[in-house]
This record gives C-alpha cells, structure tokens and sequence, in this order.
C-alpha cells in the first residue's frame, strides 16, 4: 500500500485537509457534488479543524459536499456526549456550510426491527449520490476499519455488529468506563467501503505501529479487516513516524 509519513500528524493532517479542499473545489468548478465518507475518534480531529478554518479564512464552501459517515454506536440516542452525530456537529459540521440534508450518519435509535432495512436504505442512499470519492479512515488496535471487526470479510455491509473486548476497552475512557461502552455498533461493510473511488487511512502515534504493520506487510485476512485495503486500486497510507515505526 502506497504510504506517506510525516515528521507528525500535525503536517499529515494539513496536508489531507488540503487533498480533501482540493477535491471539493474541483467538484464545485464541474458543478458536480463531491461525496466524502467520514471518520470519527481521535485521528481525524485535527483534519476537521482545518477543514473549518480552510471554509472561515479560505472560502472553502462545503454546499457541494455530501457525507457518508462510517459507524455509529447502537444503541445511542444523538444527544448523548459519545454519540458520532454530536462528534461530528461538534468538529465539524456546526462550523461549515454543508447542507443539513447531505450529511448522512448511520442512526443508532434505530428500532431493532427495522435495523436490516436501515442499513439497506444507507447503501443505497451511497449509490444514489454516486459513491463515495473519497473516504477517510482511521484504524483500530483491532485492525478494524469503521467497527468492522476481526472476522469481517471482504463483501461485508452496512450492518450491525458486536463491538471486541479491545474496541470496548479502547472506547472505556469516553464513556467513563467499560461497562458503559454499548456492544453493538452500526457500520459500513468492508464491501462497503472498498467500493469508495479513494480511500486514505490516516494512523497517528506508538500505539497504532504495530496493526500499521500487519495491515499493510500481512496477507489479507477477515483477522485483521483493514488488511483488505490492499486489494483497493486507488488507497493510501498517511502515517507520523511513531505509526510507521515497525514498517519493515
Ligand atoms: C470511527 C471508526 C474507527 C476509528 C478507529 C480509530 O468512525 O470508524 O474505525 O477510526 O477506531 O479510532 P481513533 O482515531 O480514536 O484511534
């Protein structure tokens, strides 16, 4: 997998926000929406806020953009402090000029009888706006990719899963402890994502080096999920030092 370290994740963020800038212009010059798949957790927050000042100083406009984010808790009611939605508002979304009905996050007070459905309609909704161009992602110690956990294949969807014991554990601190961390989540599939134009998985600090390792140096593997971005044409990895420092 084609790979870029930066001294840190500082310059790696800016640098992908300016990528991400560079297609949203593009698109608003052809008149042509640009869809963007999204990440939360710690590694994208600094790429989102400098997506908000490239739209405060830099007239970046986000009202050609259509969003697809990758996962949700379930069950989470929007509100709650750890809910994807609020995380996405809080970094993003309150800050630019996207469209309310652009934005897109997979909905965890979704009744359980309509879940199936739900993730159904989220594929399509992805195909309506013509796929995803771009989709950022970050990794868990897991080797998940959105909550695609060890034992998602290659043709995986949008779907509900159990969240692993590391996820949980990982995820403990947000929710002041870890027997508050749900145990389902919803997520895109590994099929779903693999079917993204383009895709960058952005991995920052000591504690991501070793899965870096095995996703790109690994056999393909429902193990270890993230290992499949190896079979995508159009992938890139963004790295600081400390996540690239057992690359061989
Ligand atoms: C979040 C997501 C997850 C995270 C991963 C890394 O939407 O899909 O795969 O990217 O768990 O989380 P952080 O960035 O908090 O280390």
């Amino acid at each position: 997998i084609p790979t870029t370290i930066y001294p840190d994740s500082e310059q790696a963020s800016v640098a992908v926000a300016r990528e991400v800038a560079r297609l949203i212009r593009e698109r608003a010059a052809q008149g042509r929406p640009a869809v963007l798949g999204l990440a939360t957790g710690s590694t994208p927050t600094r790429l989102y806020e400098e997506l908000v000042r490239l739209h405060r100083e830099e007239g970046l406009s986000f009202a050609n953009v259509i969003s697809f984010n990758l996962d949700e808790y379930y069950p989470m009611t929007p509100s709650s402090l750890q809910s994807y939605v609020r995380f996405m508002h809080e970094y993003l979304f309150d800050h630019i000029d996207i469209r309310p009905e652009n934005v897109h996050i997979p909905d965890g007070t979704v009744p359980p009888e309509q879940v199936a459905e739900f993730c159904r309609r989220y594929e399509e909704q992805i195909r309506e706006a013509g796929g995803i161009d771009l989709q950022l992602l970050g990794i868990g110690r897991t080797g998940h990719i959105g909550f695609n956990e060890p034992g998602s294949g290659p043709a995986s969807r949008t779907r509900l899963i159990t969240l692993d014991h590391i996820t949980r554990t990982d995820a403990a601190s947000d929710f002041y402890g870890e027997e508050h961390v749900p145990r389902r989540a919803l997520t895109m599939g590994v099929g779903t994502i693999l079917e993204a134009h383009e895709i960058v998985l952005l991995a920052w600090g000591e504690g991501k080096a070793a899965v870096v390792k095995r996703m790109t140096e690994g056999e393909p593997t429902d193990s270890v999920p993230a290992t499949y971005l190896q079979r995508h044409p159009h992938v890139r990895v963004v790295l600081d030092e400390a996540a690239s420092a057992e690359l061989t």
